[in-house]
């Protein structure tokens, strides 16, 4: 029986079919990214540069010769690639825990296709019982979480974590989310609130879903 980080790999090699050649891209986050920028380096396909979303993806990617640029250099990229914590069967999605779902939101909105790697245990019927990553406003935190408490979640801040903006995340507990885009909005709509997990206008085009029988690809 294959093992949670030999699915990663298989989802991650498989996704390096779906990169054009001579194109700009986005990489996400995380260790199923890591598998992806680990595949892309050694398959030899030139892509024209790469926009990382995070310092660990752009430490992997300067290691495997992967040349990084930001959006600011380019009108559009042509795929974004990122794992996800939760990928529901419209392919919304929860992101967020490692903390970089506003970077990974801005970049897969520039893209013309989100391919969503995962392992089969990230595949859920319903979104939320992984914990919503909230970004926030450190002197809003309270405000926000009591806002939050009152939609019904459990929100707790994540100790210790300054994302890259220099915000703070609040995870939000036992919060089931029947509605991502309209919950995405609503959160959003919350002032203090910087980003919310929930990518539901984001959802991804293709999922590359590796399970127990084999890598699927769902669209
Ligand atoms: C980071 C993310 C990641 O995509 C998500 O946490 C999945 O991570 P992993 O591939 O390590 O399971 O959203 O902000």
């Amino acid at each position: 029986m294959a093992t949670q980080d030999e699915l990663k790999r298989m989802a991650a090699e498989k996704a390096v079919e779906f990169v054009p050649e001579n194109e700009y891209i986005g990489i996400g986050t995380g260790s199923t990214v890591n598998f992806f920028i680990e595949a892309l380096g050694k398959s030899g396909k030139k892509i024209k540069g790469a926009v990382s979303t995070s310092k660990e993806s752009s430490a992997l990617m300067a290691q495997y010769d992967i040349p990084e640029i930001t959006l600011g250099d380019v009108t559009g990229l042509a795929v974004y690639v990122d794992g996800a914590d939760e990928v529901n069967h419209m392919l919304q999605m929860i992101k967020g825990g490692g903390g970089a779902h506003l970077n990974e939101k801005i970049v897969a909105s520039a893209a013309d296709k989100f391919i969503c790697i995962a392992d089969e245990s990230k595949y859920v019927s319903r979104l939320g019982k992984f914990p919503l990553p909230v970004e926030v406003i450190p002197h809003a935190r309270s405000l926000v979480s009591r806002k939050l408490l009152a939609m019904g979640g459990q929100p707790e801040l994540r100790v210790g974590f300054t994302t890259f903006n220099g915000n703070q995340i609040v995870d939000v507990h036992n919060f089931p989310i029947d509605r991502p885009v309209s919950m995405e909005d609503e959160i959003n709509r919350i002032t203090g609130v910087v980003e919310n997990g929930i990518f539901g206008h984001e959802a991804a085009d293709v999922l590359v879903l590796a399970t127990a029988g084999g890598v699927k690809v769902l669209k």
